[in-house]
């Protein structure tokens, strides 16, 4: 059971994906995180993703596409939980052969459903640990201590691209690029469920565990 977790940027995604790759034992796979992982290690793909990063457009699809074959070859005994792939709908033909030659299936396509006013006060106070990863919101979940964070006691930082400027963006790239994909999922044979993104995260959250556990 491989499960994508769609949605525009600062939706709720990563911290979603989290919970839920625990709670159904599920293996979170991020490109955002990947490529940020290539980045600090200066890897020539991390130097190469870097520019569009910064600007918020999206790394090329054959970059994307080759990072997620190497992630799920490696871990072919993983259950995969997609977080912002695929992006464009080269990616979604991508994945759907990549399954496809890996004998694995998708289950289902869950949206969070979030206005794009809320996006970007959210990113704007979205902070998260140099050390460990943790991120907190400096509006709805700060850190105890402020510039810590509350597992490592690392520094807490913002992301390059969280400045307004590039969140409007990303918000614009996702209207044009990624929101289309929509239409190919929902050509079938998956579940694409909606559910709003807006609400506390524990409400967005149970309605997730409700869609998935059915
Ligand atoms: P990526 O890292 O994937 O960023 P994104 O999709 O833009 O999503 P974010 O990580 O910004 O947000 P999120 O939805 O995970 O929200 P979060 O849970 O953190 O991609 C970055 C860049 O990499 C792209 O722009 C592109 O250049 C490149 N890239 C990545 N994948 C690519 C691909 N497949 N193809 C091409 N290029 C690719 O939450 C946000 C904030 O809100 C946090 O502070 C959180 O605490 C808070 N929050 C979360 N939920 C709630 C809630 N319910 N109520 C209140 N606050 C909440």
């Amino acid at each position: 059971m491989d499960v994508i977790l769609f949605g525009p940027p600062g939706a709720g995604k990563g911290t979603q994906g989290d919970r839920l790759a625990e709670r159904f034992g599920l293996e979170r796979l991020s490109t955002g995180d990947l490529l940020r992982e290539h980045r600090r290690n200066g890897t020539p793909l991390g130097r190469e993703a870097q520019r569009y990063m910064d600007a918020g457009e999206l790394v090329p699809d054959a970059v994307i596409l080759g990072m997620v074959e190497d992630v799920m070859t490696a871990r072919s005994r993983a259950r995969f939980l997609f977080d912002g792939f695929p992006r464009t709908r080269a990616q979604a033909e991508g994945l759907a052969a990549l399954l496809e030659r890996l004998n694995r299936k998708l289950s289902a396509v869950l949206v969070l459903d979030v206005d794009d006013e809320t996006i970007v006060e959210r990113l704007s106070s979205r902070v998260f640990c140099g050390n460990c990863g943790a991120v907190y919101n400096l509006r709805t979940d700060p850190p105890a201590a402020p510039g810590r964070c509350n597992v490592c006691g690392g520094r807490l930082e913002q992301r390059s691209d969280d400045r307004e400027e590039t969140v409007r963006n990303r918000l614009a790239v996702y209207r044009r690029e990624t929101a289309p994909v929509l239409d190919y999922y929902g050509q079938g044979p998956f579940t694409v469920v909606h559910v709003n993104g807006e609400r506390p995260v524990e409400d967005v959250q149970a309605d997730l565990v409700a869609q998935l556990a059915a």
